[in-house]
């Protein structure tokens, strides 16, 4: 049976819900009122009767009188004859003061005698049954000269009354049907109207709404103490399952297939980033690979390795084209092929627009408040809308369903996610927004602030790395769009849509993928040593970074600076190894900075260098991951000192790669990673002397508090590694997308 049918037989059983009781309520009323009715329509017609009798005893008194005193009784009988012609009077009869009845019209019933004259004269009108019907009798007396001479019989047909009390009933039982339609229909429609908006109000609650509209005025203002209820247990439902799970999960890349498979199985899943994981390069001896210096890639690739989906990513790569199939498809990684890389290109002028102008001179100083003006030009934003536009286009020609899962990556896609709503609507969108939200004031001096707040609120879930970066997002939606917030439970409805806000804290994988084929740390401590021509005795800090002005570098700089000047046994003894990877490297902004760097960096090296000695050893260039790791496993400090950061992987990253549980970890107070790694030496980069303090007490750090710090650190790392941070993401979709069909199915029900 079809959901159609399905939804017919249950309209109509509700229907008969409310009929039959209705049907026997009413039947049962007409009952007990037709014998009432009955008996007032005869009480009302014989007190009619009653004074109609009087009336006409009335009118013919006078004339009977004189005739009485006349003795003309013929002209008594002849006025009576004529009286007589009354078609509701019956019969007439005139008795004389002796109790003689005088006169009688022919049907007079015999059985009615005239009144002893000894007696008082009856006053009471009487009902008498006939064989044919029943008759009113009234007797009337006849005065003469104020005494009793005579009587006269006023005798009334009453079979009119029981045509007329039979069509009261036939009137009565018709209003009764009508009032029953009537009532019928308004209780059904009313009953309808209250069922549907129950059921849309449960079907809200289940996809998560928090304030559902009515569909009419308080049709379902008595289900909201149920709803309150259901609103509690499907949270304190949520609130355990994922208290379960942190506790007790362990996530790795089965874990997350398992939950693919359970959960999620026979789904979709796309990824969406501007950057992609392998850039194809034409160098001198063939195409080389390139892995990117990106926090997204380090995070996303072993959640696409572990699920097999497809990536479509900006295909920057000088060779990218030339390794591509008809599809713009490439099979990845590229020694053991696990998922498909789709590319996207873009020309000169669109990447300068969208990526260089929008997004990097825009939203990246809009979001990081590192005291860097954002730079706003129309055409910028006219290329930014158009790749989003492009990149939306893509995914719906690699959904191979109409509901896929979504997963858009960073500030570069704020408008794809209510494109991507448009033309397919059922698809489950998680957006991730991998750099800090901004305060409301900060983010309010966008120009085309509305259109990214809506572009965003298509999404079906929204991810920050900390609930400080979710509050700013909800309270910027506050200010600048017309939504319904429910803080409660971080969602947004706006146009329809319902948008989850909810913190991930992104991390990288665990175990890291290098764990056994690696170089043991002394070796890597002799080798980095030996590479840079550093004593082996020297201690180093090491900071990897892009060469972005977010990252602290020259603050960094000036705390190495601040260290050797306040603690002179430490010239000589120690190093920083500052890794910048080249990046973004078109833009005025990134030139000047890294000129700046190396500025900072060579008088530095002026004032302490002596000898074989250099403090700062600055290498801006590509380096692979595998040659990061063997700079963390050498070095004796990882300086991480970002001005503002969402979450910051290379503090993870150094933590995963010190299985010797050694070394210590100086983090700024200003990332997402602060929220988590509390054993790490936390500082506020700005502060130079606090900064420098926290760099002389880790490299002075004795070797079991590294320990203790380290343990501690790794174990969080672990626990909260990048399976989890997908893994958490999939299933709060997966319960969304449960929660949405179920609510179609009642939908389909009702
Ligand atoms: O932090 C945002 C982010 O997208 C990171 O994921 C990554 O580290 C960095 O920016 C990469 O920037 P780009 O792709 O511009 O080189």
């Amino acid at each position: 049976m079809g959901p159609q049918s399905k939804k017919k037989i249950g309209s109509f059983r509700l229907t008969m819900r409310f009929i039959v009781p209705l049907v026997i309520a009413m039947t049962l009323l007409a009952y007990a009122l037709l014998p009432l009715v009955d008996k007032l329509t005869l009480h009302w017609f014989t007190h009619d009767l009653d004074i109609r009798s009087q009336l006409i005893a009335n009118t013919i008194q006078e004339p009977i009188g004189e005739f009485l005193e006349q003795g003309n009784m013929a002209r008594i009988n002849s006025l009576i004859r004529r009286v007589i012609k009354d078609e509701r009077l019956f019969a007439m009869g005139f008795c004389d003061g002796k109790g003689t009845l005088h006169y009688s019209t022919p049907k007079f019933p015999k059985d009615i005698s005239c009144p002893d004259p000894n007696l008082p004269s009856p006053e009471k009108p009487s009902i008498l049954k006939l064989p044919n019907g029943m008759v009113h009798v009234a007797v009337k007396p006849v005065l003469v000269a104020e005494k009793p001479s005579g009587y006269l019989f006023l005798i009334h047909d009453m079979s009119f009354i029981e045509s007329r009390s039979a069509d009261t009933r036939k009137y009565i039982v018709l209003f009764f049907v009508i009032l029953f339609l009537v009532i019928a229909f308004i209780t059904v429609l009313v009953a309808h109207l209250s069922w549907r908006g129950w059921m849309s109000a449960v079907r809200s609650l289940l996809r998560g709404e928090s304030d559902v509209k009515p569909l009419t005025k308080g049709s379902y203002a008595e289900l909201q103490p149920l709803m309150g209820d259901l609103r509690s247990l499907l949270r304190t439902i949520d609130a355990e399952k994922r208290f379960a799970d942190d506790v007790t999960i362990f996530w790795s890349p089965d874990k997350l297939r398992e939950l693919l498979r359970k959960q999620l199985a026979g789904e979709q899943i796309l990824v969406v980033s501007n950057r992609e994981p392998y850039i194809h390069m034409k160098g001198k001896e063939g195409i080389e690979i390139n892995r990117p210096a990106s926090g997204l890639v380090t995070a996303v690739e072993p959640v696409m390795k572990a699920c097999s989906g497809t990536w479509i990513a900006h295909g920057g790569g000088t060779a990218d084209r030339e390794v591509v199939d008809k599809n713009d498809h490439v099979n990845i990684p590229p020694e053991r092929p696990k998922y498909t890389l789709r590319r996207i290109w873009l020309s000169r002028e669109e990447e300068k627009g969208y990526y260089y102008g929008f997004a990097n001179e825009g939203l990246w100083p809009l979001c990081h408040i590192a005291h860097v003006r954002p730079i706003f030009r129309t055409s910028d934003w006219q290329h930014y809308v158009k790749i989003n536009q492009r990149f939306a286009d893509a995914v719906v020609k690699e959904a191979n369903r109409e509901d896929p899962v979504v997963l858009v990556q960073d500030y570069h896609f704020a408008l794809l996610p209510s494109m991507l709503r448009k033309i397919l609507p059922k698809s489950t969108i998680i957006t991730f927004w991998h750099i800090p939200w901004p305060n409301p004031e900060s983010f309010g001096i966008c120009p085309w602030r509305e259109e990214l707040l809506q572009g965003m609120l298509g999404s079906t879930i929204l991810g920050f790395h900390t609930p400080f970066h979710c509050k700013n997002f909800l309270e910027t939606v506050d200010r600048y769009l017309e939504t319904r917030i429910e803080h409660a439970s971080s969602t947004i409805s706006h146009g329809g849509n319902l948008t989850l806000v909810e913190a991930y804290p992104i991390s990288i994988q665990w175990p890291p993928p290098w764990q056994d084929s690696q170089p043991s740390v002394a070796e890597c401590r002799a080798e980095i040593r030996k590479f840079l021509k550093i004593d082996e005795n020297c201690l180093i800090a090491l900071g990897v970074d892009r060469m972005d002005y977010t990252k602290g570098i020259l603050e960094r700089l000036r705390a190495v600076e601040s260290l050797l000047e306040n603690h002179p046994e430490m010239v000589g003894r120690f190093s920083l190894v500052q890794i910048g990877a080249p990046t973004r490297s078109i833009l005025e902004e990134y030139q000047a900075f890294e000129a700046r760097v190396r500025a900072l960096t060579a008088r530095i090296n002026q004032r302490f260098a002596s000898g074989a000695y250099q403090p700062v050893y600055l290498k801006v260039e590509h380096h692979e991951p595998e040659d990061v790791n063997s700079y963390y496993r050498a070095a004796d400090v990882c300086m991480v000192t970002s001005l503002h950061d969402g979450m910051n992987l290379v503090a993870k990253e150094y933590i995963a790669s010190r299985d010797d549980e050694r070394g210590v970890l100086l983090l700024s107070q200003f990332t997402g990673a602060a929220h988590e790694l509390y054993e790490a030496l936390i500082v506020n980069p700005y502060h130079i002397e606090q900064t420098a303090n926290a760099l002389y007490q880790a490299l002075t750090m004795p070797e079991f508090e590294q320990r203790e710090r380290m343990h501690s650190m790794r174990l969080m790392v672990r626990d909260f590694n990048v399976f989890r941070w997908a893994g958490r993401m999939l299933i709060d979709a997966s319960k969304i997308r449960q929660r949405e069909k179920l609510a179609a199915r009642i939908g389909a029900e009702i």
